[in-house]
This record gives C-alpha cells, sequence and structure tokens, in this order.
C-alpha cells in the first residue's frame, strides 16, 4: 500500500532572521491511510513547522516529500495549491471561520475555489450538508459561528475541513481553545471519521489528548525521539458516557432529601 505520507530525511531552516533557526532536522515518517497520529513536543520543538510541510504550505529546505505517491518537490506554485485542495483538509486551534457568514455557508466555502470545480449550487449545498450532519451539526446549518460553543465552530471547522474528500485531516492543537469535557467530543467526532476511513494527523501538547489517537510521535528539537503506537487508547463515547453518569450522580446527591 502506497503510504499517504512519506517523508526522508527533511530539514526545514528558517534563514530570513539574523540567525538561521533549523526547525525540523531530518525527519523520515511514513504515514499510511487510517492511521490517527498525535504529533507531540514541547513548544519551539518543531510541530507545527512539520505541519506546515505535511500541508504543502511550506516546501523542505532539503529531503523528499511523498504525499499520496506524489513527490512534491515537482510541483510548481499552483500544482502544489490543486494538490492541497484535493488532498489535504485543515483543521486550526483557533476555528478561523467568517463570522457573518452562516455554519453551512462557511462549509461551503473550500468547494467554491480551485481550479477544477465543476459543482452546481445545489451539489455544493448538498455537500456540506452532508458534512454538517457527519458531525453531529445538521440543524444549526444557519447558525452564525457567535450563536454556536467553541466545540460546535470546531466541528464546523472540521466539517469544512471534509467537504473536498480529502487523504488526510491535519489538525494543530484542535482542542487548545476547548475545555476538557469538549476536548473529548471533539475527540469523538474524529475517532469517528478515522473509523470511517480518514486519516488525521494531529498537533496536541496534552498527554490524554494523544491517548485517544492509534499512534505517537514526539518531537525534541526538530528530531522525532519517539514513535509508538498508543496501547488501551481512550475511546471519547466511554469516557463522555462516565462523564455524564458522574454528572447525574452530582445532581442526584446536590438534590435535597425527601
Ligand atoms: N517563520 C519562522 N521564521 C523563523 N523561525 C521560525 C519560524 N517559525 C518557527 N520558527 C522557529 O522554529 C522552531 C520550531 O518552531 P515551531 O515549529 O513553531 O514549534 P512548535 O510548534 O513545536 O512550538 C522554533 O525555534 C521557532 O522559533
Ligand atoms: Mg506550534
Amino acid at each position: 500500500m502506497t503510504p499517504v505520507v512519506k517523508i526522508e530525511e527533511i530539514h526545514k531552516i528558517y534563514d530570513s532572521g539574523e540567525v538561521p533557526v533549523h526547525a525540523v532536522r531530518g525527519v523520515s515518517l511514513e504515514i499510511v491511510k487510517g492511521e490517527f497520529v498525535a504529533l507531540m513536543g514541547a513548544s519551539g520543538s518543531g510541530k507545527s513547522t512539520l505541519m506546515n510541510l505535511l500541508g504543502c504550505l511550506d516546501r523542505p529546505t532539503r529531503g523528499r516529500f511523498y504525499l499520496d505517491g506524489i513527490d512534491i518537490s515537482q510541483l510548481d506554485k499552483n500544482e502544489l495549491a490543486d494538490l492541497r485542495n484535493q488532498k489535504l483538509g485543515f483543521v486550526f486551534q483557533g476555528f478561523n471561520l467568517l463570522a457573518r457568514t452562516t455554519a453551512l455557508e462557511n462549509v461551503e466555502l473550500p468547494m467554491l475555489y480551485g481550479r477544477h470545480r465543476r459543482m452546481s449550487g445545489s451539489q455544493i449545498r448538498d455537500r456540506a450538508m452532508e458534512c454538517l450532519d457527519a458531525v453531529g451539526l445538521g440543524n444549526r446549518a444557519d447558525h452564525f459561528p457567535n450563536q454556536l460553543s467553541g466545540g460546535q465552530q470546531q466541528r464546523v471547522a472540521i466539517a469544512r475541513a471534509l467537504v473536498n474528500h480529502p487523504q488526510v485531516l491535519l489538525a494543530d492543537e484542535p482542542t487548545g481553545n476547548l475545555d476538557s469535557k469538549t476536548s473529548v467530543e471533539v475527540m469523538g467526532v474524529f475517532q469517528k471519521l478515522n473509523a470511517s476511513g480518514i486519516t488525521i494527523v494531529m498537533v496536541t501538547h496534552e498527554l490524554d489528548i494523544a491517548h485517544y489517537c492509534k499512534r505517537n510521535l514526539i518531537l525534541r528539537d526538530g528530531v522525532v525521539v519517539r514513535d509508538e503506537f498508543v496501547k488501551d487508547r481512550s475511546i471519547a463515547e466511554s469516557e463522555l458516557g462516565k462523564l455524564r453518569a458522574a454528572e447525574a450522580a452530582a445532581k442526584l446527591t446536590a438534590a435535597p432529601a425527601a
């Protein structure tokens, strides 16, 4: 099976400032379809730099990167942008939704761009609704972002990342702005999508969140220092069940005695 992501000895050196920064120092990695990877590491260890390389938002200074078998060093800027639109979906820490635009319209956006789009307005609308349904927000389609909770906004952003049928979903600290219960809900959405075959790579610095993924990679100073499969990973549905039971029990004990 062709790996969805294959990188060989990639380096990234930022040389815009006075002193060049060697942010990624020879990382090699293969990710196959169906994986769910957490990229971990201290602040400054190179997580975002590596994600930007994986996301074709930046090119490596050295080394090779094959996305779904395609050598990206052979592509010009427009071809790279097309590849990014076709193969990748992005989720960000701050949701990045347009404020004066409904949930549905936010999700439609990626389908309105791209040079090879041939979808009609109603096809675009149907596909956007399908993705909102997939994240459990079909009933919030005409809400604006400020009418949605943080977790709901992140689910809209996930729906938006899905519309072009990406090979890989890339998420940089997707739960960074969410409370712990909402974070588990978002991990539940990711686990459901992953179970349906979508490959996910996400950055997190929270160990308990990484435990919902199948594989954990740890970066230190631009190098992968650990790469292991997660044993007994957490399942969001059962963790949420426990939380609900604990809340219900707390309510019972808080009720006045009969
Ligand atoms: N655009 C840039 N120009 C120069 N240095 C950068 C740039 N982006 C990141 N760096 C540096 O590269 C290193 C890795 O940063 P980053 O990938 O953002 O780490 P992380 O996401 O793990 O916190 C840091 O030393 C950071 O200061
Ligand atoms: Mg970062």
